[in-house]
């Protein structure tokens, strides 16, 4: 790793006094009270407050409880931070509030330790083992159509965190969850991660120790979900296989190591969380916004029945999928699931013209650069149109970083890309949904952008 300062090349219209390369200030921001900082703002508006922000400058200070958080709002500092210096910014997690389910995972996990796992879990997502997820992807979803009645209300939420666990587990671990108890577990325990963390709730900037009601039930949730995955396990370890799961078990590190148990089992959990949980956002999203624009939904069944011609769509048919394709890119630049990702500097830096001592917590606010007017035309508005023609090659590299950057990218990205293009085209081709609860759902961004209360629609079945 190198040890110079990092200067701040690529924005020449900002000042730069100092030599080495800050103008010398600490980056300007909203005022907060003593000891909370902005706490207040964030619970009573998050998103306000994130247009706040946006009116400081593209390097913004503000504070939580006792930590000053630097946020980038401009794609060259995004870029920087993930992809041209990742050491220098590690990734954070606030493991101090108790955001730590998986300390032992790849995405908790930094150095040496993190690049080992990262080997033992690659070959489990190469272009010819994402091929071999799509049946259950589709075939799971058609049986999910086929057990809805006409008419039948559902809470589309809760219902994609189902499917995309089911999909999960088998084309991963080769397991099929029991429905009701193995996923109400995984589930729940994922539900309360987020209503722990959750921006609008208090209870995400105390301290995971304090014997709170909350603390306690989140307590519980995750030894309930440690024990459904060392049940997985346990069902998995005397078997070969060269799915994930036994990756996990059975592969060797480069120093000729295997995982602890510890690490099986908290990649477990991360694997379960972060891969099912976000592919059920993008999915539930996807459907509202399809709800609420007739054109689009119209576009989009056109699409499906020229290329599949009433098939259940298969691996080789999504490159076809277009306008598919670009329905759930604009789904997910409204509504990123991971609107937010933050990095911690291991080494006194500048960015932007301004200092960040070591230790800095940096936040990369996907969220408000997916909604920024400079970059976007109409930046609120559902247009899946504008992923045509080689849009995004003008954009900004890191106007759109639904999936991070960088060596820490999301593993998963081409998983999930397939899950929600053959999720969609299945269900489209079956089945509306008529919207019941608010077509512009009121958020409650925690670990992942979560709608504050269940996405309610009635299913539609024509003929
Ligand atoms: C729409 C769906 C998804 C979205 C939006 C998403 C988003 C992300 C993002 C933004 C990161 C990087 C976080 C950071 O840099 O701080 C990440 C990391 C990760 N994601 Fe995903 N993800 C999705 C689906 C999945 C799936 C399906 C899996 C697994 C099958 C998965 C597994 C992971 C893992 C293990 C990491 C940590 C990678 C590392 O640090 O090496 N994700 N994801």
């Amino acid at each position: 790793m190198t040890t110079e300062p990092l200067t701040d090349e690529g924005h020449d219209e900002r000042s730069v006094d100092a030599a080495d390369g800050s103008n010398g200030a600490i980056p300007p921001g909203p005022d907060g009270y003593p000891v909370v900082g902005n706490v207040h703002q964030i619970m009573r508006d998050p998103f306000g407050f994130l247009e706040e922000l946006r009116t400081y400058g593209d390097v913004v200070r503000y504070r939580i409880v006792g930590n000053d958080v630097t946020a980038l709002l401009h794609p060259a500092d995004v870029q920087r931070v993930l992809v041209e210096e990742p050491d220098r910014f590690e990734r954070y997690l606030f493991a101090d509030r108790g955001f730590d389910f998986a300390p032992e995972g790849v995405l908790f996990t930094h150095g040496d330790q993190w690049r080992s796992q990262r080997k033992v879990v690659e070959p489990a997502f190469t272009m010819e083992r994402i091929r071999s997820y799509a049946e259950p992807m589709s075939a799971y979803a058609e049986e999910l159509a086929a057990t809805w009645d006409d008419g039948e209300e559902v809470a589309l939420n809760r219902t994609f965190s189902r499917l995309t666990l089911r999909i999960l587990t088998k084309a991963l671990f080769d397991v099929e969850v029991d429905p009701g108890s193995d996923d109400e577990a995984i589930t729940r325990a994922a539900r309360l991660i987020n209503e722990q963390s959750s921006s609008r709730s208090f209870a995400a900037f105390l301290p995971r120790w304090l014997p709170t009601p909350g603390n306690r039930r989140y307590r519980r949730a995750m030894a309930a979900y440690r024990e459904r995955v060392d049940d997985l396990i346990d069902r998995r370890r005397g078997d070969g296989g060269d799915d994930l799961l036994s990756n996990l078990l059975h592969a060797e590190t480069p120093d000729g190591e295997t995982l602890t148990d510890e690490e099986v089992r908290d990649n477990l959990i991360t694997f379960t969380f972060a891969g099912h949980e976000t592919t059920s956002l993008a999915l539930t999203y996807t459907f509202v916004l399809l709800a609420t624009h007739d054109d689009v939904r119209a576009r989009l069944e056109a699409e499906l029945e020229d290329v599949l011609d009433g098939s259940t769509p298969g691996f080789e048919d999504v490159p076809a999928l277009e306008y598919t394709d670009r329905v759930v890119t604009e789904a997910m630049r409204l509504y990123p699931p991971a609107y937010m990702l933050f990095r911690k500097a291991t080494e006194d830096a500048v960015v932007g013209g301004y200092e960040l001592p070591e230790g800095s917590i940096v936040a990369l606010p996907t969220y408000a650069i997916h909604h920024d007017g400079r970059f976007y035309d109409e930046p609120d508005a559902f247009r899946p149109e504008r992923w045509a023609d080689g849009y995004e090659a003008e954009l900004p590299e890191y106007a759109y970083f639904p999936f991070g950057g960088g060596p820490r990218h999301c593993i998963g990205m081409r998983f999930a890309r397939l899950e929600l293009a053959l999720v969609v085209a299945t269900l489209v081709q079956r089945l509306e949904f008529d919207l019941l609860s608010d077509p512009e759902p009121a958020l409650s961004p925690g670990a992942t952008l979560q709608p504050a209360s269940d996405v309610r629609v009635r299913v539609r079945k024509d003929g």
